[in-house]
């Protein structure tokens, strides 16, 4: 890591310094939540959410800093070390948790990137405190990079960062990757700040999506709403860039791919420890002839409800045997006072206790629910156990949950079904492959992947291994920062 630290930055901002950091990630989240005990002390859990699970591995083995929330409002912001990482604290009041976090980023962007499966809120106050904390982001990525760093900004949280900390600091090179599904243009069109976000996006080198259609999405919009040239509109995954030219700067755009650790997964779910845990979980749950498993944080997209009426469905038809199934459904705790969120649990609890109460006995409820975060170790066991992997978004940007169940099926055991809706489609062809707006075709879905024979099972398994042990989150990461790296080596001006 290199050095330069102190020194003023040529920024126009005289009080801004200089870090010591030559690569800073920057996310609303840190990678550990901070918890406050009752007896004052702290704690820390790691976060939730996929963005984590993809970036901390990696951002340990480059000793980059990372930007980001605590998880805890009022906190302070003193730089915590932890190993080979350093973090930097953000602190967000309990009005920019409600307005920002909870108002803005929840309950606006979220919902109208995901195809407004809720309603999107357009609220005045929650734009102004996103503005307010996105430039204390750059603020704060600005005083932790060394001269010349790169930068890498994360997910609709921070939207607006680009071009604030292009403002503060043009000598750095700055990525954008977005987590998230980025929205058709007849969406996206609703929001009043359409034009600020597409400016603040654009202030990176390059912008980063999944999938090639939510980079072709942006790509239409910076030409009509500020009127930029662009060029390759049909950008492909990784290699076919397509450039956006805004002033003097040439900003690229491309498609890439998140993923998982696959091989830490795959070794991690061979050990014998995981095998006897699974087997201990399946005697638990009563030595049932097929096990379906759900793990997702508990979000109205990921279509949790849609899952429990195909498989009640299923029940009342007499397709699945109440006798030897049973469902797990483990849902991490998110967002819960977004008024969505709350309506959308009390739903799905309701399913549950529907289900139970009409097929369950005493001892043994066929839907084990549990709402709550389990170690990662203890979630591997389950999905070593799992039968049948049950991913039914409504929409998912990627979803690396479906990931995590192939890596950790070295055996060629299970099945995935998934929907068509999520950025993974894509790639796992061979899964059950379903549209999650189609009840019936989901209970076939569900059907065909319990009645497999072994055989089937094996060729969609392994060609499903041959795809995610190939596309690691290593190789996302390197395709995103050589792409990056190119952006500084061409002969692109460092500012406008
Ligand atoms: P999102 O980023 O929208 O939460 P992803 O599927 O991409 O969705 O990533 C979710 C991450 O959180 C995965 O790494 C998954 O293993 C983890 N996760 C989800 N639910 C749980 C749970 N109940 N316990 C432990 N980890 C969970
Ligand atoms: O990409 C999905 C994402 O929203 C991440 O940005 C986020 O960290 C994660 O899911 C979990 O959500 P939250 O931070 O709101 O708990």
């Amino acid at each position: 890591m290199s050095s330069g630290g102190g020194q003023p930055a040529d920024s126009g901002h005289p009080e801004l310094t200089e870090g010591e950091s030559d690569f800073v990630v920057v996310a609303n989240r840190l990678p550990i939540d901070m918890e406050r005990r009752p007896d004052g002390t702290t704690s820390y859990k790691r976060s939730p959410g996929g963005l984590v699970t993809a970036l901390e591995p990696l951002l340990r083995r480059r000793r980059g800093a990372w930007v980001g929330w605590p998880g805890i409002t009022d906190g302070d912001e003193d730089p915590i070390y932890e190993d080979d990482l350093e973090m930097r604290p953000v602190a967000l009041s309990a009005d920019d948790f409600a307005d920002y976090y909870e108002g803005f980023s929840n309950a606006t962007l979220w919902p109208l990137y995901h195809d407004v499966i809720v309603k999107p809120i357009y609220h005045r106050q929650w734009w102004d405190c996103y503005v307010e904390v996105n430039r204390r982001f750059a603020e704060a990525t600005a005083k932790a990079a060394a001269h010349g760093a790169t930068v890498w900004v994360q997910d609709y949280q921070l939207q607006l960062v680009p071009k604030m900390l292009r403002m503060l600091r043009p000598d750095l090179t700055i990525g954008f990757f977005l987590h998230i599904p980025f929205p058709p243009v007849e969406l996206f069109m609703q929001m009043p700040w359409r034009t600020e976000i597409i400016e603040g996006l654009l202030g990176a080198d390059l912008v980063g999506f999944h999938l090639p259609g939510g980079a072709q999405n942006f790509m239409i919009l910076a030409r009509r709403l500020l009127g930029a040239n662009t060029s390759r509109a049909n950008v492909g995954v990784r290699s076919r860039l397509g450039e956006i030219q805004v002033g003097f700067r040439t900003v690229k755009v491309g498609a890439f791919p998140i993923s998982i650790d696959s091989e830490e997964l795959d070794t991690k779910a061979r050990q014998r420890s995981a095998r006897q845990r699974a087997k201990e979980l399946r005697s638990q749950l009563g030595n049932p002839r097929k096990i379906l498993l759900g793990v997702d944080r508990l979000d109205y997209t990921k279509g949790i409800d849609v899952r429990l009426r195909a498989f009640s469905e299923l029940l009342d038809e007499g397709r699945i045997d109440p006798e030897d199934t049973v469902l797990i459904q483990l849902a991490t705790p998110s967002r819960e006072r977004v008024q969505s969120y709350k309506v959308m649990r009390e739903d799905i609890e309701r399913q549950v206790g529907h289900i139970n109460g009409e097929y369950g006995r005493v001892g043994h409820p066929i839907v084990h629910y549990l709402h709550q975060a389990l170690p990662r170790d203890e979630l591997i066991a389950f999905f070593v156990a799992a039968d049948v992997m049950l991913v039914t978004p409504l929409r998912d940007g990627m979803n690396l949950v479906a990931k995590e169940y192939v890596a950790c099926r070295s055996d060629l055991g299970g099945a995935l079904v998934l929907s068509e809706f999520t950025g993974a489609a894509a790639e796992l062809r061979q899964a059950y492959l379903t549209n999650p707006h189609h009840i019936d075709g989901v209970k076939d879905a569900i059907e065909a992947a319990l009645a497999q024979t072994p055989d089937e099972g094996r060729r969609r398994m392994r060609a499903l291994r041959r795809q995610v042990l190939a596309h690691d989150v290593d190789r996302w990461a390197r395709s995103f920062l050589d792409a990056l790296a190119d952006t500084r080596d061409g002969d692109t001006p460092r500012s406008e």
